[in-house]
């Protein structure tokens, strides 16, 4: 039997004082405190005997002192809301420990023992989603970042590698699957209507990598024969009922491993590789050693309930969480600030991966716009922070747009001035020299340096510096000479006012606007880094003034601010040959337009000016036949009101939308026999999931965007009618997201019909919501607020809030709504959340973080909410965090 005990606490602890009014907040962590650990743990085993609302854990763990580390007489297993039931030394019963707040700390006298544990956890109350929990009758784990403390008191740090057996107890009816890393060693029935698994896994791996999940689902099964010919058994674990929905997932694990052979050399290491689909997750999905766990948005998708951009995300999400099998797993972080180590690589890997799958230069437009809508605003906001943070509180605060995106453009700026035979060199040596091992982000610009022949010395101020940096470019022509004109600025961010200057790779070219060729000498692209404050540079043999084209594909993540002339933005939006420089140009005129337009200052003749201009560039995107349906759309679309707040020093969200929508509606209305021409030649391409028909649907909703603005009715009947005639969800959810905006009969027709035609399917409920959370139309706030009571809505489903709520905040004119009325939901949307799910909670706060840039008597209704939400009580280390760093 186990002895229950009372759990003792250390004397003289001054946090736990005032732990009874406040949750403590504890200190921050900070990188240069890291310290080797003091106990290895070599093997773990693990015993599980599952139920619902009790399951026991009983963990056995083969310690050894680490001889790199301090020696230290006690070991620390961190906790987290768990009370030991027994601890055992060495098969011995002890009482000799205590616990450190929520930490087990055990006293051991030798170099290496074994130390037996038992906890137990109730995985049906767990909402936080961190853990083991529960899902539908299924119970899943989530371990990253610090959730396995909450299955077992472990040495929860990522520096500790270990090799784990799992041996689960479960009944067959509840749980009829039973699974975790590795390989299946042994299975039997208890013949009393329970039965057993036991897994283990070969290869070391830190607790974050631990996975278990027990429950009733069926596969969709395949098989992978790897690059040296041995044969790798694939399972896609839904419920029944949801495999159908499974085969464009098969195929996206298929072509990773296949391309990450080809590509980065990646071999996969085991026989078996589980994917399991669980619909209440927090994140995209989890790279568990073996078993990755996917929210079910990233694994279910056909045609009629997923569009072509749920495809993709599947398809990309599946080849990150595959990617990391290599970077992440058997090459993993040394502590959580080295984060960026294996997600900003792992995310250039699926994004070159989708590059090479699709249309490469409309996923870097995609990619691009990504970080612009994310990163860059977290980059200028009070949340700034470096690629390779120097402290946080609490680390899931950390997966954040600048670890990830921005992450992944430091890595490909390493691969533009490596090129891509060196890059591969450099991460073959990085495999190589560090498989096995738990490293830093250090390790791998090393392992870049050596192997790709690369100096990286002043390159590693990308790592340690946040903000984004700013280049002035002007191009000076005097005789037969141009000379360009750079210069940089980098930000000051939370804790770093002065910054030093860093190399910026720049690809650039010259055009003769005459020609509309590439200027003599020019005949490629050249690629000049900029290192220093500001320099120059030549180019002779210029008789006539060239167009200059930089940071083409976005060689470098910064804010290009040129000096260049209208009609020349115009030649560039026209000509340019490198597609996103292309984009770029037409996204520039627009921006200037709408700047100057909200900012009071245009008078009525250069606002049709400007106008002119964009509407010109619009028609010749629309007649050039040079270009696929795919890039054709990309063209189209209109700077975010994010991005153009963000390119203003303070901005006035409302002028932003009525700006913005009134150059929409001027486009509209100006080319809408063009728009509609348009959608009548898309609608004749039958569905298919080729480029060309992809394109097609793109540009067919796009043409009712537009027209939804310059001639709403017409708009509604064509919208009406494309959704009728869907046979697909691209279609249906293209038409229903227009006619959302809209004030038509047709949109309350159209919503009803939606909700009844997919009542019962949770993801594509979840587009009900997020489609009327996020319309154009006036009244989306009060509709949000409609729909919160909704009996479909609930706050304990991390999709569903989604949904409705990072919808709302994501849609300015809603969230900004003169009243502050968008900002108080929001307030209650994280308080109410808080207590239920603090890791979805705190993802709302970053929003109404952005109160410094937004004009005067918007910016103190955020941040009245901002207080608000601090001063309640017992708020969670996720959510006060991130409310202190937004007012700080
Ligand atoms: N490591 C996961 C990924 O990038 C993300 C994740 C983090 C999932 C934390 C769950 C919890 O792919
Ligand atoms: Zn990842």
């Amino acid at each position: 039997m186990d002895i229950a005990r009372t759990p003792s606490t250390p004397e003289g602890n001054p946090e736990m004082a005032d732990a009874a009014q406040e949750p403590r907040q504890p200190a921050a962590i900070r990188r240069e405190d890291y310290r080797p650990t003091a106990w290895l743990v070599p093997e773990v085993s693990l015993e599980f005997d599952l139920a619902l609302q009790a399951t026991r854990v009983t963990s056995t763990l083969t310690v050894a002192r680490n001889a790199a580390a301090d020696a230290s007489p006690t070991i620390r297993l961190n906790g987290e809301g768990l009370e030991p039931m027994a601890v055992k030394v060495d098969g011995a019963m002890i009482d000799s420990w205590v616990m450190d707040d929520a930490d087990l700390i055990v006293t051991l006298p030798g170099d290496a023992h074994s130390i037996e544990i038992t906890t137990s956890i109730n995985p049906a109350a767990n909402t936080a989603l961190m853990g083991l929990f529960a899902s539908n009758g299924m119970l899943c784990t989530q371990c990253e970042a610090e959730g396995f403390r909450r299955i077992t008191f472990f040495p929860d740090r990522p520096d500790v590698l270990s090799t784990y057996r799992v041996r689960m107890h479960g009944p067959k009816t509840d749980f009829p699957v039973l699974l975790s890393n590795g390989n299946l060693e042994e299975q039997g029935d208890d013949g009393d209507g329970t039965h057993w698994a036991q897994w283990h896994d070969p290869w070391p791996k830190p607790s974050y990598l631990f996975a278990l999940v027990a429950g009733d689902l069926i596969a969709n099964s395949d098989s992978f024969t790897t690059m040296s010919g041995r044969e790798v058994a694939l399972n896609i674990w839904v419920r029944e009922g949801d495999e159908s929905r499974t085969g464009h997932a098969m195929e996206s694990l298929k072509k990773s491993m296949r391309w990450d052979e080809e590509v980065f050399g990646r071999e996969y290491d085991l026989d078996l590789f589980n994917i399991v689909a669980v619909s209440d997750f927090n994140m995209g999905a989890m790279e568990n050693k073996g078993l990755n766990v996917f929210n079910t948005k990233y694994v279910l998708a056909d045609e009629n309930t997923a569009t072509d951009g749920d495809f993709d995300g599947v398809e990309g999400v599946i080849a990150h969480e595959y990617f990391h099998n290599w970077s992440g797993n058997r090459v993993t972080c040394r502590d959580w600030f080295q984060l960026s180590l294996k997600e900003g690589f792992t995310v250039l890997r699926d994004q070159l991966f989708s590059q090479d799958m699709g249309s490469a230069p409309v996923k870097r437009i995609e990619d691009v716009r990504v970080l612009r809508g994310a990163q860059f605003p977290e980059d200028s906001g009070p949340l700034a922070h470096p690629i390779r943070p120097d402290s946080f509180r609490e680390i899931s605060n950390f997966y954040t747009a600048t670890i990830y995106n921005k992450g992944a453009e430091v890595i490909r700026m390493i691969r533009t001035m490596a090129g891509e035979e060196a890059f591969r060199a450099g991460s073959d040596l990085y495999f190589q020299r560090h498989d096995g091992q738990a490293v830093t982000c250090e390790d791998f610009v090393k392992a870049m340096e050596d192997g790709a022949g690369l100096d990286l010395s002043q390159f590693r101020l990308w790592y340690s510096q946040a903000g984004t940096p700013k280049v002035t470019v002007r191009l000076e022509h005097s005789g037969d000479t141009a000379t360009l004109h750079l210069s940089q600025d980098v930000p000051a961010t939370p804790g770093q006012p002065d910054k030093h200057p860093m190399p910026i790779p720049l690809k650039v070219t010259l055009f003769d606007p005459e020609t509309g060729n590439r200027a003599a000498g020019h005949d490629g692209e050249q690629l000049v880094t900029l290192t220093k404050a500001q320099a120059s540079l030549s180019f002779p043999g210029h008789v006539r003034r060239p167009v200059l084209s930089i940071n083409r594909g976005f060689s470098a993540p910064i804010v290009i601010e040129r000096d260049i002339a209208q009609e020349e933005l115009v030649f560039l939006a026209a000509h340019d040959d490198d597609p996103f420089a292309r984009y770029e140009a037409l996204q520039d005129l627009v921006v200037r337009h709408l700047k100057d337009a909200a900012d009071d200052r245009l008078d009525d003749g250069a606002r049709k000016h400007g106008r002119a201009a964009i509407i010109e560039a619009i028609r010749s995107v629309m007649a050039d036949d040079t270009l696929d349906d795919l890039m054709r759309g990309e063209l189209f679309i209109l700077p975010s009101e994010t991005y153009l707040a963000e390119a203003m020093p303070v901005a006035d969200p409302g002028r932003i939308h009525a700006e913005r929508q009134a150059l929409r509606a001027a486009i509209g209305a100006f080319l809408e026999d063009d728009f509609v021409a348009l959608h009548t030649r898309a609608s004749d391409v039958p569905y298919s999931l080729e480029a060309a028909a992809r394109g097609a649907r793109k540009v067919k909703t796009q043409a009712l965007v537009y027209l939804a603005a310059g001639n709403p009715e017409r708009a509604a009947g064509m919208a009406a009618a494309q959704y009728d005639a869907a046979d697909n969800m691209t279609d249906r959810q293209g038409a229903l997201m227009v006619l959302c905006g809209l004030s038509a009969v047709e949109r309350t027709n159209k919503l009803i019909d939606f909700y009844n035609r997919y009542q019962g399917n949770p993801l594509v409920i979840d587009k009900w919501f997020a489609l009327q959370a996020s319309s154009m139309h006036p009244s989306a706030l009060e509709h949000v607020k409609a729909l919160a009571d909704h009996p479909d809505f609930t706050m304990k489903n991390p999709n569903r809030v989604r949904s409705l709520y990072m919808a709302m905040a994501y849609n300015p004119h809603a969230f900004h709504a003169e009243d502050g009325e968008g900002y108080r939901m929001i307030g209650d949307v994280i308080l109410a959340l808080d207590p239920i799910n603090p890791q979805t909670a705190s993802r709302f706060v970053p929003p109404l973080g952005r109160w410094r840039r937004i004009e005067a008597g918007r910016s103190q209704l955020m941040r009245e909410q901002l207080e608000r939400i601090g001063k309640a009580p017992g708020l969670s280390r996720d959510t006060h965090e991130q409310v202190s760093r937004s007012l700080g």
